[in-house]
């Protein structure tokens, strides 16, 4: 059952959630987008606001042979994949907000959640980008965020993104059995929003500050504290400090 390269591309009108379609009835290398979603899924349990139309929600099904080494990069790798997509759409100025938020100007872009299917050689990446969406239709967005027509000042062409999503991503999820540790660091470097920024990070109800200074080979942010010490951040909301 484990496929390599992108298989059928299914486009839908409505769904619940992308993500639950590709883990529920996807098939290894399978992409789906829709229209719209009913209960579009953040990450920690969060809704994604998901209006009909103007944005991409696009999840795919992904089969590695093995359980790859470094899997806990590959939500980061992901990230990086986006990113370079929208610079193949000429889009420029952006980068990504560890985990795996793509940002401008202080505002998210987009996100990504990624699923693993049971057995952790399968996942599923599910990538959300708001692309024409007006604020109105996202009034109820919690967080400060932007899109593609905002930063550019045009309506952009879904399906030039979406062609250039997929291409990236593949690319990306066929090498990442062989990721080359250096070359990633440099590559997330070149993204990274938070680097070098005092950085305030929320892990439960405990709350660090220190200096953020890019990724160790877990995937996991280093804080460089007041005091020297390094921590590294598995899971936390991390905000630039004001
Ligand atoms: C985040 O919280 O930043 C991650 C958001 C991920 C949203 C995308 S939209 C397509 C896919 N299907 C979902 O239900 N969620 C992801």
């Amino acid at each position: 059952a484990t496929l390599h390269t992108l298989r059928d591309i299914h486009v839908f009108s409505t769904l619940d959630s992308t993500n639950r379609w590709a883990l529920q009835a996807g098939q290894c290398g399978e992409a789906c987008f829709a229209e719209q979603q009913t209960a579009g899924r953040g990450r920690r349990g969060r809704q994604w606001q998901s209006p009909a139309g103007v944005n991409l929600y696009l999840s795919v099904r992904w089969c590695f042979a093995a359980v790859p080494p470094h899997l806990p990069l590959l939500s980061l790798v992901a990230g990086l994949a986006v990113a370079e997509a929208l610079e193949d759409c000429a889009i420029h100025g952006h980068g990504l907000k560890w985990p795996n938020d793509v940002y401008y100007a202080g505002k998210k872009l987009g996100g990504i959640l990624l699923e693993a299917v049971g057995s952790l050689e399968q996942v599923v990446i599910g990538i959300g980008l708001n692309v024409n969406m007006l604020p109105e239709a996202g009034a109820d967005i919690d967080q400060p965020w932007t899109s593609l027509q905002h930063i550019t000042g045009e309506t952009l062409v879904r399906n030039t993104l979406a062609a250039a999503l997929l291409q990236r991503l593949v690319k990306r999820l066929h090498a990442f059995p062989q990721l080359d540790m250096a070359q990633f660091q440099h590559d997330w470097q070149h993204w990274d929003v938070l680097a070098g920024q005092q950085v305030q990070a929320l892990m439960g109800t405990e709350t660090l500050q220190g200096l953020a200074s890019g990724v160790n080979n877990q995937g996991q942010l280093r804080i460089i504290l007041r005091d020297g010490f390094i921590k590294n951040l598995s899971s936390a909301d991390v905000s630039v400090r004001m």
